[in-house]
């Protein structure tokens, strides 16, 4: 049986997206994109942030229009969507491309880009890089920060970098000993999380990330910085939240705790490939109404 898309018309659409609407490609022209200091009032006025990790122009359109305040183009996508079995297996190349991507497609939203290991060893290294991710569209970017790297942050916003911290687990580093876990389980793993979101922020980060702590260390944070702290997997007290797509969307069969899966995007894909294979091998497809006459 034939489901009705196939036996929709394939004339061309005659009003298809615009690729080249310069709103979609420069998020702050727009009166109501999302800015840091927009970010920072709904922070201080406790109104929750969302934010969702975002890889391609056709997803950040969707994301845009339904609402999603922040796109963080994560380099989550070197497993979600790339295959490698780390986030190291990303090269700034390749983020570039994905920002881009990112930007294209957003009109509202602010875009978080990311740097991918090994991008910001030298403070030169942070600003260059950091640079060409906003050249590419990032508003904001995104650095997994381990203490040694605090003046690397420092002279990034020194030059002028808007920088959001990510502290807790930080998925590049899941091949040392910090690994995949919960952190900030005993007092002094909890304060050393704490003393460096106040660390980055006294480094003027605009930001702290927070991934995988326990709710208190994500409330002590809250109270310890002045500026938006996005959870997660950081308990309910961060001002935003953010999960990345591909679990939400269910494409991950174990996801984290944290993830609130809200569709199984895998399954409908596979009954529209299985249906259209279908119509094909059994000559249901294309018929009359596909064909130019
Ligand atoms: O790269 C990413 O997607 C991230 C999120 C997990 C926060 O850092």
């Amino acid at each position: 049986m034939m489901g009705q898309g196939y036996s929709k018309s394939m004339e061309p659409d005659p009003s298809p997206p615009s690729t080249s609407d310069s709103s979609a490609r420069q998020p702050s022209s727009r009166p109501d994109s999302v800015t840091i200091d927009s970010i920072s009032r709904m922070a201080r006025n406790r109104e929750p942030i969302c934010m969702l990790t975002c890889y391609d122009y056709l997803t950040a359109r969707v994301l845009d229009a339904a609402g999603v305040d922040v796109l963080l183009v994560g380099d989550s996508v070197a497993t979600t969507l790339m295959g490698f079995s780390t986030t190291r297996g990303i090269s700034m190349e390749m983020m570039i491309a994905f920002t881009a991507a990112v930007a294209r497609g957003t009109g509202r939203a602010m875009v978080m880009g990311d740097m991918p290991f090994g991008s910001y060893d030298s403070s030169e290294e942070g600003i260059t890089n950091a640079r060409r991710l906003m050249d590419a569209g990032a508003t904001v970017i995104k650095c997994e920060t381990l203490p040694s790297q605090l003046p690397t942050i420092a002279a990034m916003v020194h030059a002028g970098i808007p920088v959001c911290a990510h502290l807790g687990l930080l998925p590049q580093q899941v091949q040392t000993p910090a690994g995949y876990r919960v952190h900030g389980r005993t007092a002094e793993d909890a304060d050393a999380i704490v003393r460096m979101a106040r660390d980055c922020r006294a480094a003027g980060a605009a930001m702290i990330l927070l991934e995988t702590v326990l709710p208190d260390v994500g409330r002590r944070v809250v109270e310890a910085v002045d500026c938006p702290v996005i959870g997660c997997g950081a308990g309910r007290f961060c001002h935003g939240h953010v999960v990345v797509i591909t679990d939400l969307l269910g494409f991950n069969s174990k996801p984290p705790k944290f993830v609130p899966v809200a569709a199984d995007i895998p399954s409908a894909l596979a009954a529209a490939a299985r249906e259209y294979c279908m119509a094909v091998k059994n000559r249901a497809y294309p018929d009359n109404c596909h064909e130019y006459h």
